[in-house]
Formats: structure tokens, C-alpha cells, sequence
């Protein structure tokens, strides 16, 4: 087989651009996160100002992290996989930079309202209605550059990684659009369209599927491109991969009523999401062993490759947030850990340990191939990094365990006469070891994310202008 090199470039501008605010942003939500916890420590910390209190800084918080972190690494790394996996250049560098600055724009625009008090109170879709409608052209646009370019690609097979992108952007729309639909009273207030038990199910719908295809098939997308290049080594099965993308997207979306367990939601419905939810292990496990087996015969690269690590350690939170969360979808098990630090523990396991370690392993794996250049700048800060966010993920989900089984059992613990065992603030005061605890954890994550913006600026510094550009051709396998 022989390589050319093609005269068109990969639009590598908008990828290194994404790549450098996921890290930026990163920080920002992280730190946050830390801050929120520590108010959970010392409420004096809420500054006894509306703009700085908890009830504000926590929407900020998952937005930050979601969208802006979250979102720009699945931005980054998408436009990157589609290049070249169809080993063509982006259908349109203006409409991939409008979509590069208006999700900067979204993003400003959160960072301002939410602390201001602007909200539509729904999770994960607070954003009052025309900041909304921009993301929801963003978007848009982001669907047209993502399918026009696998439309026009050089490649005979959509690669795998393309499938889950293109399921989370295609249902990522569906979702935001229709759990937005409301009637606008003035500039910044707006009413959803939905009335009561019926909104609750659309929010729901909304937000668990905003985990299933924006935290989890999205970053699938990211796993199936970045694992088997980093392991240097071919994915595991190919035809699990398809069965897996099909089972996960069929069952995901049917399994939301898990959120409302025990409302006003008809209890039929609760039962479906229960049962999908469980149903759900399979495929959940199917990518998770999909993934894992592509090291099969490369395990030993774990030793001195910690790029590698953080892809197979974030395999591994993913295989037990899909455990867990079925369980939790089990009506009996969830009367225990719903409203608890349990629900808290889990998101983080599925947020710290599987999009945050999957995210920073494909920003490492890919800053010095944007920039042209063999590798980070150092490989011994990228394992600092790495043990920084294991061991701060263990400390962030054990606490909250144990903080969450406590509260559980406390809240229902009945005296002989009926009355309640524990006061409130007595399952509050338990919980404060299990907070400060948290609190740690949270700064052990963030502050591996400040060696991380070290290591990429010194690599990027360290990039020539012309290494830079030779890393952007096309390098067409098989060609003549
Ligand atoms: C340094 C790391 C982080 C810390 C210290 C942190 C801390 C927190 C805290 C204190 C809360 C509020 C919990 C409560 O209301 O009791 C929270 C909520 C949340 N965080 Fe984080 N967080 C971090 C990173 C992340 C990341 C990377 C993500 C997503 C990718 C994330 C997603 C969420 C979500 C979705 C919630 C809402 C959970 C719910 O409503 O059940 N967090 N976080
Ligand atoms: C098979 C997969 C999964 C199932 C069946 C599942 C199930 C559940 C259940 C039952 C809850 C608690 C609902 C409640 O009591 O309020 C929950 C909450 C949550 N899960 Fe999962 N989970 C899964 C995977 C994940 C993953 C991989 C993430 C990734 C980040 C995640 C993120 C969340 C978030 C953010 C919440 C909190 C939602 C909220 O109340 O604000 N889950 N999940």
C-alpha cells in the first residue's frame, strides 16, 4: 500500500480551537464545582449575595461542565474523527467557525444570566428562551457540517465513531427543541408549553436523554475513534459495535420516567422506565467490554502510556455508572437513594470518571498531532494528571455512597409510635464528614486539570507555524 500526500487540507483550526476551551472551560466548571461543594462545607461561602449562591452557581456549575466542557470536547473531537475518517477536509470552514463562536456565545450567555437568576427552572435546559433558539442554530449548523462532510467523504464505510456522533447530534436537536417549546412573556421569562405531569415527562425524556446521547453516545463516538488508535491496535469486534450502537439508541430514549419514580406519573410509565433501564445494562456492557478488549494483547502499553490510561480507567467508571444506574432504576432502590447524595455520587461517576477521563485522554491524544508534534510536552505531568483524577473521583463517589445510604436510611428510620427517628438536620450534620470529603476529591480533579493547561500550552509554545501546517494534510491511504 502506498501513501500520498493530498493537496487539501484536514480544517484543523476549528479542532485546536475546541481543544484549547475544552481545557479552559474545564477549569472553569471544575473549579466551580469545587466551589459549590465547599458552600455544601461552609455556607458562609455563599457570600450572602443572590448572584453567588448555591441555588445560582449550581445550574452554572452543569452547564459549564455539560456544554462547555463537555460540549467542546465532543465539538473538538467530532470534527477531528469525521476529517479523518473520511479522509476529507470540513464541507465549510465559515459554517464550522460559526459554530465554534456561537457555542462561545451560548456558553458567555450562560455564564451571565444564570447567576443573574434567569432560569426556565427545567434541568440541564435552563437557558431562557433566546439564548435557546441560538444554541438551537448552532446546532443545526453543527448537523450540517458534521453530515455534509461524511456525505462528500472519501471513504467507502461511515467508521463506527461517525454512527455515534451522528445519533447524539441528530437526537441532541430533537430533545432541545422540543423540551423548549414555551410561550416567551418578556425578554428573559418564558413558560414552558407543557402543563404538569406532562411537562415533568418531557423534561425527563429531555434530561436523561441529555445523559444518554450527549454524555454517553457522543463520548461512545469519542471512545470507538480514540481507544483503538491510542492501543494502536483494531476495535475489538466490529459487529458488537453495530449491535451496540442500535440496541443503545432503541432503549435509551424509552427509559427517562426512572427520573419519576414515584410522582403524579402514571405508574405504568414508571414501570416501562424501570424495565427499559435495566434492559439497558446490556448494550451499556456490550461497549464497555467492546472498548476494553481492543487492549487484548496490548495491555502491557498501561505501563508507560497515560493517555492510554485515562481511555481504559474511564471504560471501567462507565461499566459501573451502567451498573449502577439500572439499579437505582429499580423502584425499591430508588425509594432509598432518590434525593439522596447517592443520585450525586452516581452523575459523578458517570461525569468525573467517564466523560471527564474519556475527554482528557482524546485532548492528549490529539493536541500534539494539531500541532505537529510528536507528543506532549510531558508525558510524567500527563501521569500526575492521571492519578490526580483517579484518586479524586474515588474520594468524590465513596463519600457521597456513604453520605447517600446514610440519608436514606435515616429519612425512614420510624420509631415504634410512627414518628421519625432523625430530624432533618440530624442526617445533615452526618453528612458533613462525607462533604468535606467530596470537597477534596473535587480539588484533587480540578487541580490535575491546571497541570493539564500547562502541559498543552507548553506544547502548543513549542510547535513551529510550519509543523503545524504539515500536520494538517491529508495523507490519503492507498492512493497512487
Ligand atoms: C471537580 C470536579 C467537580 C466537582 C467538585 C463537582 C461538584 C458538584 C456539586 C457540589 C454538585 C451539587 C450537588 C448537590 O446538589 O448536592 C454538582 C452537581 C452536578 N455536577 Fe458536578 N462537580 C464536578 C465535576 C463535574 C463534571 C465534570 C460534570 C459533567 C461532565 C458534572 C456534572 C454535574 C451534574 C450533572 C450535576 C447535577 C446532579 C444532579 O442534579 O443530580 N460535575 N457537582
Ligand atoms: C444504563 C445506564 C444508566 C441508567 C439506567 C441510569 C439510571 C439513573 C437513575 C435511576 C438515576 C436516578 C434518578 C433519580 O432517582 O432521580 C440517574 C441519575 C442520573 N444519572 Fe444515570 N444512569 C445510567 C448511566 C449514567 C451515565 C453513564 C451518566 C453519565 C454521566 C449518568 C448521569 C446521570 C445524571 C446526570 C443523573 C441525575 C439527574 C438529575 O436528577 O439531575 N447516568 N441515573
Amino acid at each position: 500500500m502506498s501513501t500520498a500526500i493530498s493537496p487539501t487540507a484536514y480544517n484543523y483550526k476549528v479542532v485546536r480551537q475546541f481543544a484549547i476551551m475544552t481545557v479552559v472551560w474545564g477549569i472553569l466548571g471544575m473549579g466551580l464545582g469545587v466551589f459549590i461543594a465547599s458552600q455544601l462545607v461552609w455556607p458562609h461561602l455563599n457570600l450572602d449575595l443572590p448572584w453567588t449562591s448555591f441555588g445560582r452557581l449550581r445550574p452554572l456549575h452543569t452547564n459549564l461542565v455539560i456544554f462547555a466542557f463537555g460540549g467542546c470536547a465532543l465539538f473538538a473531537t467530532s470534527y477531528y474523527v469525521v476529517q479523518r475518517t473520511c479522509q476529507t477536509r470540513l464541507i465549510s470552514d465559515s459554517l464550522a467557525a460559526f459554530t465554534f463562536w456561537g457555542w462561545q456565545a451560548v456558553i458567555v450567555s450562560a455564564l451571565i444570566t444564570l447567576p443573574m437568576g434567569y432560569t426556565t427552572t427545567k434541568e440541564y435546559a435552563e437557558l431562557e428562551w433566546p439564548i435557546a433558539i441560538l444554541l438551537a442554530i448552532v446546532w443545526v449548523t453543527y448537523a450540517v457540517v458534521f453530515f455534509g462532510t461524511i456525505v462528500k467523504r472519501k471513504t467507502k464505510h461511515i467508521y463506527v465513531g461517525n454512527w455515534f456522533y451522528g445519533a447524539f447530534i441528530l437526537v441532541t436537536a430533537m430533545l432541545h427543541i422540543v423540551n423548549h417549546i414555551s410561550l416567551p412573556v418578556s425578554f428573559f421569562k418564558s413558560y414552558s408549553a407543557y402543563a404538569g405531569a406532562t411537562d415533568a415527562m418531557i423534561q425527563w425524556w429531555y434530561g436523561h436523554n441529555a445523559v444518554g446521547f450527549f454524555l454517553t453516545t457522543g463520548f461512545l463516538g469519542m471512545m470507538y475513534y480514540f481507544v483503538p488508535k491510542q492501543a494502536e491496535r483494531p476495535i475489538y469486534s466490529y459487529r458488537l459495535s453495530i449491535v451496540h450502537f442500535w440496541a443503545l439508541i432503541t432503549l435509551y430514549i424509552w427509559a427517562g420516567p426512572h427520573h419519576l419514580h414515584y410522582t403524579a406519573l402514571p405508574d405504568w410509565a414508571q414501570s416501562l422506565g424501570m424495565v427499559m433501564s435495566i434492559i439497558l445494562l446490556a448494550p451499556s456492557w456490550g461497549g464497555m467490554i467492546n472498548g476494553m478488549m481492543t487492549l487484548s494483547g496490548a495491555w502491557h502499553k498501561l505501563r508507560t502510556d497515560p493517555i492510554l490510561r485515562f481511555l481504559v480507567v474511564s471504560l471501567a467508571f462507565y461499566g459501573m455508572s451502567t451498573f449502577e444506574g439500572p439499579m437505582m432504576a429499580i423502584k425499591t432502590v430508588n425509594s432509598l437513594s432518590h434525593y439522596t447524595d447517592w443520585t450525586i455520587g452516581h452523575v459523578h461517576a458517570g461525569a468525573l470518571g467517564w466523560v471527564a477521563m474519556i475527554s482528557i485522554g482524546a485532548v492528549y491524544h490529539m493536541i500534539p498531532k494539531l500541532y505537529g508534534r510528536a507528543q506532549m510536552h510531558s508525558v510524567g505531568l500527563i501521569n500526575a494528571h492521571f492519578w490526580l483524577a483517579t484518586i479524586g473521583t474515588v474520594l468524590y463517589i465513596a463519600s457521597m455512597w456513604v453520605n447517600g445510604i446514610t440519608q436514606g436510611l435515616m429519612w425512614r428510620a420510624i420509631n415504634d409510635d410512627g414518628t421519625l427517628t432523625y430530624s432533618f438536620v440530624e442526617a445533615l450534620q452526618a453528612s458533613h464528614p462525607g462533604y468535606i470529603v467530596r470537597a477534596l476529591g473535587g480539588a484533587f480533579f480540578a487541580s490535575g486539570m491546571l497541570l493539564m493547561a500547562w502541559n498543552v500550552l507548553r506544547t502548543v509554545r513549542e510547535s513551529k507555524p510550519a509543523e503545524a501546517a504539515a500536520a494538517e494534510q491529508i495523507v490519503v491511504v492507498g492512493a497512487h
